[in-house]
């Protein structure tokens, strides 16, 4: 698609630039609340994974030559668990393939337990120039509920032992939790924003179909979680105590004092190109002015035998040009800058209906300008409101 908005830029991707996610599978436990793909595994061969990331790596790189790479994620999965070598070869054989961007983001999630914490000079010696921790609360009892490995204070041990080694050092955190009441959480995230952070997400726990927490609820023996107003009001608190602090939210989750947003998540809002590597992992691919949706298989073994015969991709879908506009509107909405007008109209083939404009602006739930529209902070607390009305055709 041919975009009106800079004659420097051919296609609509480039406005959100080009990442690069690689999927590590494996946890040492399964938590109750998670339905990522993550898997439990007496026995790794990462020589096996190795030889399956850096053929994919090739693959995808025949498709996306020349580009140049904005970010790239190590996500699970714990792919803190990754020995620090196979992180140092798979960057490598990145690097040797496409121009990495001077500033280009390399991001590992890592579990805060005292071993992990223990590899991370090695993981900055790999490449490594970001660390985003899964503290998820800073209370015993809670990190027992949510099934974590770490105490609190083994969290903060672990922190502090990132913040030394790297520049830029992000982690997440979530609440609306069981019986947590809102002074409760209030000094929780004051005690998480008083340490020296650039960046924070903040997820409401969601009860998610298939995992034990989703079974136990379904039941009715997942007791205290909060009704919908008192998850709105912890979303309140939450947004107000963020900004008093310094980090606003650039995203409905996350927060980042100006200029150290995640450029990951941002390639994504944006509704940029992003290669998906692994077991599980999805992309959106730009090619010959065609985008594409992908997904990786999603058992890890089944992953490396279709690697071994030329392609973990599940799924490679061409996304109608409809298809493409809903998603972007669906991920940049989700950002506090918003959605830009001639993208929607590029997708869409008109602007958003001005009726539709006039009556959610009417309503206090969006601002548009000449160029953006954005969700205001209660457009953001309806959001699939505000989106449901912005693609009404
Ligand atoms: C896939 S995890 C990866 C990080 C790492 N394995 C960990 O657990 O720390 C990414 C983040 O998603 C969030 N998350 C996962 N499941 C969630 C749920 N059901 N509700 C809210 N947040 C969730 C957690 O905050 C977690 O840190
Ligand atoms: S939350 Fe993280 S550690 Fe827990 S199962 Fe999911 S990916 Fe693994």
């Amino acid at each position: 698609m041919k975009s009106s908005l800079n004659t420097l830029l051919n296609e609509d991707w480039e406005l959100g630039g080009f990442g690069i996610y690689i999927h590590w599978p494996f946890c040492t436990a399964k938590c109750p609340y998670c339905d990522f793909n993550s898997h439990v595994s007496s026995h790794i061969d990462e020589k096996l994974w190795l030889e399956a990331y850096l053929k994919e790596i090739s693959r995808i790189h025949q498709l996306t030559k020349g580009r140049i790479v904005k970010s790239i994620f190590f996500g699970g999965g714990t792919p803190s668990l990754m020995s620090p070598d196979l992180v140092y070869d798979i960057l490598s054989h990145t690097r040797s393939l496409w121009l990495i961007n001077n500033d280009c983001e390399i991001t590992l999630e890592a579990n805060p337990t005292s071993v992990e914490a223990q590899k991370f000079i090695e993981f900055k010696d790999a490449g490594i120039s970001r660390i985003s921790m899964g503290i998820q609360s800073l209370n015993d009892r809670d990190l027992k509920r949510l099934g974590r490995q770490h105490s609190a204070r083994e969290a903060l041990g672990a922190f502090t032992i990132a913040r030394n080694i790297f520049n830029r050092v992000s982690f997440d955190l979530i609440y609306a939790r069981q019986d947590q009441s809102i002074s409760e959480w209030r000094s929780e995230l004051q005690q998480a924003l008083s340490g020296d952070l650039d960046h924070l997400s903040l997820y409401q726990l969601t009860i998610e179909e298939g995992t034990a927490f989703g079974d136990r609820y379904a039941i009715g023996k997942l007791k205290g979680l909060p009704d919908e107003d008192r998850a709105s009001d912890l979303f309140e608190v939450t947004q107000e105590l963020c900004e008093l602090n310094g980090m606003p939210a650039y995203e409905v989750s996350n927060h980042a004092r100006p200029g150290l947003e995640c450029q990951h998540n941002i390639v994504y809002w944006k509704y940029g190109d992003y290669a998906g590597i692994g077991p599980g992992a999805h992309g959106r691919l730009t090619l010959k002015n065609d985008r594409y949706s992908t997904e990786g298989y999603l058992q890890p073994d089944r992953w490396l035998s279709e690697v071994s015969g030329g392609c973990g991709d599940k799924l490679v879908q061409k996304l109608p040009l409809k298809d493409q506009g809903q998603e972007f509107v669906l991920m940049g909405m989700r950002l506090t800058e918003g959605i830009c007008k001639d993208r929607y109209q590029n997708f869409f083939g008109h602007p958003p209906k001005p009726t539709v404009v006039k009556n959610l602006e009417r309503d206090g739930l969006i601002k548009a300008t000449a160029d953006r529209i954005y969700a205001t902070p209660r457009g953001r607390m309806l959001l699939n409101y505000v989106i449901g009305n912005l693609l009404v055709n």
